[in-house]
């Protein structure tokens, strides 16, 4: 197992965010995390990563607990991220972007060879030069990408990487990560609501609903699931979610 979540709980003062998850993953392994606005999956992306302690629980990462480490710690482990909301530097170029993980994650020794690597494995590379700030919304998400990638992640934790996409921007991000997670074989956790695009890319999901993992499984099984109906999906159909 790369990943082992024991009971992981979570409250913000009087709301509590996560009611004990536990979950596991092997290495390579695919897990999308699905559930309603405020289930908690973001909270999850940030315990895991440790930009959050929780309350109780452990967080095990290949055999070592990791609860109480810095997310700089964890980073170095082997554990990458991006944010739904993404975290570039806008005044910053394409390249300098990812350089800034490569001079102070990994002290590579090349760092100009290795970003300019990492740029075009996401597409970016006639855009080096151009300002972060002025890429459209799929270019931001790719060079996330690049970021997280410098660290040579063991688990990539991606927060929403569709959100806000066109459908052939989704189609070409999910083939992106389809080409990157064979070449690289890192495990990956998506928290996604595009659920179509999530459904090519793995066959395990867990819902959230409340802070509680209402369900564990098969994509298929999942969209037949009572509790999860009621929970998420009868929500989403409503709004055309699933079609898109
Ligand atoms: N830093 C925080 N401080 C206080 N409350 C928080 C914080 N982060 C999350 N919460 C609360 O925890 C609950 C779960 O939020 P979270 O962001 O994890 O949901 P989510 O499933 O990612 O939702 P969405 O689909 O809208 O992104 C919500 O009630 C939210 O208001
Ligand atoms: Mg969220």
């Amino acid at each position: 197992m790369i990943l082992e979540v024991v009971d992981l709980k979570k409250s913000f003062g009087g709301n509590q965010a996560l009611k004990g998850v536990s979950f596991s993953l092997g290495e390579g392994e695919i897990l999308g995390v699905v559930g309603p606005n405020g289930s908690g999956k973001t909270t999850l992306i940030n315990l895991i990563s440790g930009v959050l302690k929780p309350s109780s629980g452990n967080i095990i990462f290949r055999g070592k607990d990791i609860t109480n480490l810095s997310p700089n710690k964890r980073a170095k482990l082997g554990i990458g991220r991006t944010f739904q909301i993404t975290r570039l530097f806008g005044n910053l170029t394409v390249l300098e972007n990812v350089l800034i993980p490569l001079h102070y994650g990994v002290k590579e020794k090349k760092p100009d060879e290795k970003a300019l690597d990492l740029i075009e494995m996401v597409g970016l590379k006639e855009l080096k030069d151009k300002k972060a700030s002025n890429l459209s919304l799929a270019q931001r998400k790719r060079l996330e990408l690049a970021r997280s990638l410098a660290l040579k992640p063991k688990l990539l934790l991606l927060d929403e990487v569709f959100a806000g996409l066109n459908p052939s921007a989704v189609a070409e991000v999910s083939d992106l990560l389809k080409k990157l997670h064979k070449e690289f074989g890192f495990a990956m956790i998506l928290v996604e609501h595009v659920l179509k695009a999530l459904f090519r890319l793995t066959e395990k999901v867990i819902v959230l609903a409340s802070g509680e993992v209402i369900f564990e499984g098969h994509p298929k099984d999942m969209a037949k699931d009572e509790k999860v109906i009621k929970a998420y999906l009868g929500e989403r159909f409503a709004h055309g979610f699933v079609r898109g």
